[in-house]
């Protein structure tokens, strides 16, 4: 027994790892992401994808000294940096500092009016250029971290299948050219039964997982990791908040504590024994 728990803490301790930034998320994941994985965030609409992001930049930045490139397809980079001032996180100065980099990519959703009749050439070439741009600043800055939010946003008005999963490789070539520990987010479309907009995001992924915004007879915000290569974790919804620093995770859901159940299956003592 000694053996096989001394086997496991030096296979765990192998894989280096990256500090989520999120209170409670490394312990749920031996410690953090994998070093150099591409961590799938899913969601449906306002889960908190995008505050998760913007957590784990910005600790990753002034707490653990890792510069972060955000890869922005759906807000500017303006109103993102606005919405991370709330939390007291300064996007602003850390890009004067040269801590984060900022890739406005919202061109996807401006620019392509005619999106439909644009030729693959012409999409692949505007995207190969966008993700050239990540690149060069990714290396400028000595990023470890980046941050693409979000990946459908990448083929926003385009309907084909076979030029998403062009536009898809595209960037999981980039994502593997340059090596950083990559959370990027997708959105899940109540109902589909899928866990992202196209059902491909995932296969990008080295790591999955999944928020959600359960209403019940109060609402509950929780998070379960659905996939995490190279780590041993825990497969139960964890609730998590939303505050004035951030996003919190707290613990397991209808999973008993050791102690209370113990407490529940022991018998029951007479009134009177004694200890
Ligand atoms: N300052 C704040 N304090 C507490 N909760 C907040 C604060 N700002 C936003 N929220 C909550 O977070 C939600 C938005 O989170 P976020 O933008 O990360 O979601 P998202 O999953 O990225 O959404 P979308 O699908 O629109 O991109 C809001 O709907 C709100 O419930
Ligand atoms: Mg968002």
């Amino acid at each position: 027994m000694f053996f096989l728990g001394f086997a496991r803490d030096i296979m765990a301790e192998a894989i280096e790892r990256v500090h989520t930034g999120i209170p409670g998320l490394d312990h749920v994941l031996e410690g953090g992401f994998p070093k150099g994985a591409r961590v799938l965030l899913a969601g449906g609409a306002g889960c908190g994808k995008t505050i998760c992001c913007g957590q784990y930049l910005y600790k990753g930045a002034t707490r653990y000294g890792e510069a972060g490139v955000y890869v922005s397809t759906e807000e500017p980079p303006q109103e993102f940096n606005a919405n991370m001032l709330r939390f007291g996180w300064d996007f602003k100065k850390l890009q004067t500092e040269k801590k984060i980099g900022m890739v406005d990519a919202v061109y996807q959703r401006t620019e392509s009016e005619s999106a439909e009749q644009e030729s693959l050439q012409s999409i692949l070439y505007n995207l190969r250029s966008k993700l050239a741009e990540v690149k060069i600043l990714v290396e400028q800055l000595g990023a470890t971290r980046l941050v693409v939010d979000s990946l459908p946003g990448f083929g926003f008005r385009v309907t084909d299948l076979n030029t998403l999963r062009e536009i898809f490789l595209e960037v999981g070539l980039l994502l593997k050219d340059v090596g950083c520990t990559t959370l990027m987010t997708t959105e899940i479309v109540e109902g589909s039964g899928l866990i992202s907009r196209y059902g491909i995001e995932e296969f990008l992924a080295t790591g999955v997982m999944v928020l959600a915004l359960v209403r019940q007879s109060s609402p509950i915000r929780k998070l379960y990791v659905r996939k995490m290569r190279g780590t041993s974790h825990s497969l139960n919804d964890f609730a998590f908040t939303i505050g004035h620093d951030g996003v919190e995770l707290k613990g397991p859901i209808g999973v008993r504590s050791a102690s209370r159940q113990r407490r529940l299956h022991s018998p029951r003592r007479k009134r009177g024994s004694r200890r």
